[in-house]
């Protein structure tokens, strides 16, 4: 069912996301959407699939117009969409997500049966596997997508738009996505897959569609494009280099320093410093504990032994509201639940947390409107004002509002826990510049990154995780892909764990 996009154009009051886009769109092909954030790819997808009405210009589908006047009637036509953040009901097993209003409606009993057999029915044909034995809550961030593309095929969906499918996952589970998007291509299913992961663009795509506030630049074969040629697309600018420059830290004070912190099954032991200037990065695959070990410097989960100091004194955070008043500031993983408030303005997104002390000066208005853009101008928000919602920002951006956000309060340490997920290559380079600037202001920096590239290119010094120990530690030029890589799969500690 091929689809083509004809003169679309799509405006929010003065924002102008889609700006007569002409598209096609192959039946049984793999079509990538990229570009920087805001340049219209999710407003394009949720056209689409019928979660936003185009306010002019036209849809086909297999040569006919159509209208997609809401979800369910894309999803009538075949067309369905896996949003940014994910829609399962936490507390309920695959199948359930799966067949969620569309059950059969038979006795209870016979539903479950009917359920269960046409779930085993669909992971067969389809071969995506998940462990229905458990709500989806207890199931990888790539099992849960693989959820998500069940409903998608339950549903009888023949065209399935995939909003960043992988910014949330591991490089293994990024492979396994990859594996099943390509059978399901090659079971005829067409993708719209919208990435900031060149790599991964170019390695999966039978069409590639670059695009630059809310126009198509070009489409093109992936045989065509290199890593490169794709940055100068999307940004209009020649690529350039991918990190600052690293400017050693020069005062070794620590800003924060970690004493054999240890909590239950999680991690143990764990013990390092983070000086003023340096940007210190935790790695380890998923699962080997880092962001815990943050989420417990930061107050926002407790710890069983050790301490945390900071300027040399031992500190007693509880909460993430004591860490901002020691001058922690941290970025947390996931933006669902790092509150911020969809609805209310940016500028209240970014003074929230200091209203309090910003109330004790009689200024208040006044600080909080320098606060305010001084903060908006260093993470780059790209908005037309900082009155606009948070809603109304695109993915990449909201990430930006978080960093405003922390930077605010002037932390002395600032812990970001995948800083870049979800932001597009050019903004990318901004936010390393952005934390280079603050180690070199002396900041403490703590970065957490599943990208090693990211590891490699900010660090002074790496400190690698493993099952919830510290199994290496690497400094300067001992820095590199390889040696991070090796040491995150070393032995090491699992031999440990046996004796
Ligand atoms: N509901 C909305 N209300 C107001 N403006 C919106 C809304 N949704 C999107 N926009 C604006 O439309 C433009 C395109 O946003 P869109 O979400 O399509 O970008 P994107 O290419 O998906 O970016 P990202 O890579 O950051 O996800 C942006 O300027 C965004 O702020
Ligand atoms: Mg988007």
């Amino acid at each position: 069912m091929d689809l083509e996009v004809r003169s679309v154009s799509k405006r929010f009051g003065a924002t102008i996301a889609l700006d007569n886009v002409n598209l096609k769109i192959a039946s049984g092909t793999i079509h990538s959407l990229i570009g920087e954030n805001g340049a219209g790819k999710s407003t394009l997808g949720k056209i689409l699939s019928g979660v936003y009405q185009l306010d002019s210009g036209e849809v086909e589908l297999a040569g006919q117009a159509v209208t997609i006047g809401s979800p369910r009637e894309a999803l009538s036509r075949g067309i369905t969409i896996i949003a940014q953040e994910l829609s399962l009901v936490p507390s309920r097993n695959a199948a359930d997500n799966v067949y969620l209003g569309i059950e059969d409606h038979a006795g209870p009993w016979v539903r479950r049966g009917v359920i269960k057999d046409r779930f085993e029915e669909l992971t067969n044909t389809s071969g995506i596997i998940v462990p229905n034995d458990r709500p989806v809550s207890a199931l990888s961030i790539g099992d849960q997508q693989k959820v998500e593309i069940l409903r998608a095929l339950a549903r009888n969906a023949e065209v399935i738009v995939m909003d960043e499918p992988t910014a949330r996952l591991s490089v293994e589970e990024t492979a396994v996505l990859k594996d099943v998007m390509r059978s399901l291509r090659n079971q005829g299913k067409t993708i719209i897959f919208v990435s900031h992961f060149l790599g991964d663009v170019l390695d999966v795509s039978d069409a590639i569609t670059i695009m630059r506030d809310g126009k198509i630049i070009r489409t093109s074969k992936p045989s065509d494009e290199t890593h490169d040629s794709l940055v100068e697309a999307m940004t209009g600018r020649k690529a350039g280099e991918a990190f600052p420059a690293k400017t050693p830290p020069n005062s070794p004070a620590p800003v924060l320093e970690v004493n054999g912190l240890t909590r239950g099954m999680q991690f143990a032991d764990i013990s390092f410093t983070v000086g003023a200037g340096e940007i210190v990065a935790l790695a380890g695959l998923v699962g080997s504990g880092r962001s815990e070990v943050a989420r417990a410097i930061y107050g926002a989960d407790p710890f069983d032994s050790g301490e945390v100091k900071l300027q040399g004194s031992v500190i007693k955070i509880s909460h993430p509201a004591t860490a901002i008043e020691n001058g922690i500031a941290m970025i947390p993983e996931s933006r669902k639940d790092q509150g911020l408030i969809l609805d209310r303005s940016i500028r209240e997104n970014i003074s929230l947390p200091y209203l309090k002390k910003l109330s004790q000066l009689l200024m208040k208005r006044r600080e909080e409107n320098s606060m305010v853009a001084e903060n908006f101008a260093a993470a780059g928000i790209r908005a037309l004002s900082s009155e606009m919602t948070v809603r109304s920002l695109s993915g990449g951006n909201q990430q930006k509002a978080l960093f405003a956000r922390s930077l605010a309060g002037h932390p002395t340490l600032f812990i970001a826990d995948e800083p870049t997920r979800g932001v597009d290559v050019g903004s990318k380079r901004a936010i390393y510049e952005l934390l280079a600037d603050l180690a070199r202001k002396g900041m403490a920096v703590l970065v957490i990154s599943s990208e090693l590239d990211e590891v490699v290119g900010l660090a002074h010094r790496v400190i690698v995780m493993q099952t919830g120990r510290i199994v290496a530690e690497l400094v300067g030029d001992q820095i590199s892909e390889s040696a991070v890589v090796s040491a995150a799969f070393s032995m090491k500690q699992r031999e440990g764990l046996a004796s």
